[in-house]
């Protein structure tokens, strides 16, 4: 039987997954912010919608630089995404402190976490949002991923700690319909 649920827990149900690390860059350092809260928009070109509180330092950046990068990780990183989010760029330099290995991008000034399986390269393409609710429409201008891994154990964040990590995966017969009908 369904019970009522606390209004201010709702996210915890419909988080999106996975948790990815967003690459910036603010005065020649860069910046390392686990985000959960994300979408894809479009296919082609991709689209991503994501909201950066007004109050994380990754916010001027992005606003500023109009660029970041989707860094997308694994299980293996959980306890590092966790301290990312733990801390802010504001007062620690999160590459240094935790370990993270910083490449160049092509198309940007935010570096790839090259310990993460997956890295987008992401210009900012709309901010008429980001006054009334920090959300800004990314598009994807280039795309890395380990091709070594088959199979990543990506992290879904569920609040309050909880992770839930990508398990089975199954195949199963999909209409032929266009991909606007998905
Ligand atoms: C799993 C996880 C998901 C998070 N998702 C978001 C998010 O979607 N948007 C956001 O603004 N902050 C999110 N945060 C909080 C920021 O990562 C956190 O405030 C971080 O310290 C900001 O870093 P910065 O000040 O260096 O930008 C999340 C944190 C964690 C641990």
């Amino acid at each position: 039987m369904k019970k009522a649920f606390p209004l201010s827990e709702v996210y915890r149900l419909l988080e999106p997954g996975p948790v990815v690390l967003l690459t910036t860059t603010r005065a020649e350092r860069p910046n390392v912010m686990p985000m959960s809260w994300h979408l894809m928009m479009e296919f082609t070109p991709p689209l991503v919608g994501c909201v950066v509180s007004n109050r994380n330092y990754s916010f001027a950046s992005l606003k500023t630089d109009r660029e970041c990068v989707i860094n997308i990780p694994t299980v293996d990183l959980a306890k590092t995404v966790v301290a990312c989010g733990n801390t802010s760029g504001r007062l620690v330099d999160k590459f240094k402190a935790f370990g993270l290995t910083p490449l160049a991008a092509t198309s940007v000034k935010a570096p790839l976490i090259a310990e993460c399986y997956a890295s987008l390269e992401c210009k900012v393409r709309d901010m008429n949002l980001v006054a009334k609710y920090n959300f800004f429409v990314l598009e994807v201008v280039q795309a890395w991923v380990d091709v070594s891994r088959k199979r990543p154990r990506t992290i879904h964040h569920q609040g309050e700690g909880e992770f839930m990590v990508a398990g089975r995966t199954l195949h199963l017969p999909s209409p032929k319909t266009s991909r606007g009908g998905k």
